[in-house]
């Protein structure tokens, strides 16, 4: 009899007869689930279907619509990460954490539209309704809600005349002629395809909803984010209401673009001054509370680093962080305590960097090293200076401050709030010279 099964890498979607512990392709672990084979004879949809539009080969000069590839969307902050605005026949995948706020942010970019398609597979119609009312009461725009989940069904109801057609999310759809359930990688790839086939034949732009596994992936396969002309992922923390856009992989424009919204009562706003959320009160005055400046994409960011050292009860002392990895705050009290003493060997350290941003930036380290400094001085009353100083730069194993890229970008955004000097290597050469910002400490 033949085999109704194959296992298949949930990693890379490669495929083995039998089950084995560790993927011989991609030699990821326990990645292999069992997928039933094509029940009937028909088989994937091949891409060369999309040949109805050219079959032989073009003199690139005389393509068309080579101009105006992107379509702006009137939300400036999305057309910043998209490169300009949806591309026609583009289809792009939104990822993020359930309840990030992927469908409201589509639900608005869809109002701006005069004609759309919303497959809403995950929510019913009342909900999805609701959430358009809520969002814009008086939009003209005319948006179909289609709940179906069947591929097929889905497929046939775009039409050229659709704007933008979003599916609300790629991994509650299925094939019905795989066996498979929906989310499985082969229904993933197999619906993924289909509406890809129709976003090129039709030329209309198709936003597929994807979401994210527990461990930070793309939920089924990295396959999907092959297939796509472009990702874009939603970032931020849900108690808190800061959101950042960030485009992994752009056909057809930048990756180093980031737009920044903020969650609100009316949707999701788009934020020009991210200073505002990202600086408290008392930023810069309380014990503890410095300002620092990191880059995400292109643009910079001035935001408050927040420092709680209090004594430890415990053998091995903490150091918890919120907005950095942890093994890299434990680097960075290594260095102080090595350096600069201050007794932090015997103190628990927490640290938070604002908005829950979790940046990469190594040149957030020197206001990681100011804030738990500053958390671990004596002084008790809040101090208000008038200018605020504004710590930048990589912390070597040494103490020696490093100089960090984009430095000029940092510094115009740092002159533009008008707080005070960004401070880096070429002022502080080591973080001895932190002393000067924490008079009370001894450094
Ligand atoms: P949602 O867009 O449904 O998230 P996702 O599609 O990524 O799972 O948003 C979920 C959260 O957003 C929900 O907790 C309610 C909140 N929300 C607002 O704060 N304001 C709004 O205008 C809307 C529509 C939702
Ligand atoms: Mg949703």
């Amino acid at each position: 009899m033949k085999n109704t099964s194959v296992w298949e890498c949930e990693n890379c979607g490669s495929q083995f007869p039998k089950w084995a512990g560790q993927c011989l392709e991609c030699h990821k672990w326990n990645s292999l689930v069992e997928t039933p084979i094509y029940q009937t004879a028909t088989a994937p949809v091949k891409r060369s279907r999309i040949s109805n539009i050219d079959t032989h080969p073009v003199e690139w000069r005389k393509v068309t619509g080579a101009d105006t590839l992107h379509r702006p969307t009137s939300i400036a902050e999305l057309d910043r990460v998209l490169g300009g605005g949806l591309v026609l026949g583009g289809v792009m995948l939104i990822a993020g954490e359930p309840g990030i706020g992927k469908s409201t942010l589509l639900s608005q970019l869809a109002l701006t539209q005069t004609e759309a398609l919303y497959v809403n597979g995950e929510e019913s119609n009342a909900q999805v309704a609701n959430r358009f009312k809520r969002l814009s009461p008086k939009s003209k725009s005319r948006i179909a809600l289609f709940p179906d989940t069947n591929i097929d069904n889905v497929v046939s109801n775009i039409t050229a005349d659709h704007q933008l057609v979003i599916v609300d999310s790629i991994q509650v759809m299925f094939s019905p002629q795989l066996r498979s359930a929906p989310g499985s990688i082969s229904q993933i790839r197999e619906c993924a395809l289909k509406l890809i086939d129709m976003a090129k034949t039709t030329n209309v732009p198709i936003i597929l909803v994807g979401h994210f596994t527990k461990s930070g992936e793309v939920a089924g396969p990295k396959l999907l984010e092959h297939m796509v002309d472009s990702v874009i992922v939603l970032e931020g923390e849900r108690s808190g209401n800061f959101r950042i856009l960030r485009a992994v992989k752009n056909r057809f424009g930048p990756v180093d673009e980031v737009g920044l919204f903020a969650m609100e009562e009316g949707g999701m706003r788009e934020v020009s001054n991210p200073a505002q959320l990202l600086i408290g009160e008392m930023a810069g005055h309380a014990q503890g509370s410095v300002l620092g400046c990191i880059l995400e994409g292109q643009r910079p960011l001035v935001l408050e680093v927040q420092a709680l050292v209090v004594p430890s009860k415990l053998a091995v002392p903490r150091r918890i962080g919120h907005g950095i990895k942890e093994r890299r705050l434990q680097l960075l009290c290594a260095v102080i305590e090595k350096h600069l003493g201050l007794g932090i060997g015997e103190k628990d350290v927490f640290l938070n960097v604002a908005g829950g941003l979790s940046s990469p930036d190594p040149g957030l380290d020197l206001a990681v090293v100011a804030a738990v400094v500053s958390g671990a001085s004596q002084r008790t009353k809040a101090k208000r200076e008038s200018l605020i100083p504004i710590f930048c730069g990589e912390v070597g194993l040494l103490g020696e401050v490093r100089m960090v890229q984009g430095w000029d970008r940092r510094q115009k955004e740092v002159k533009r709030l008008g707080l005070g000097q960004l401070i880096g290597k070429n002022e502080i050469p080591s973080i001895h010279g932190l002393s000067k910002f924490s008079p009370d400490t001894k450094g």
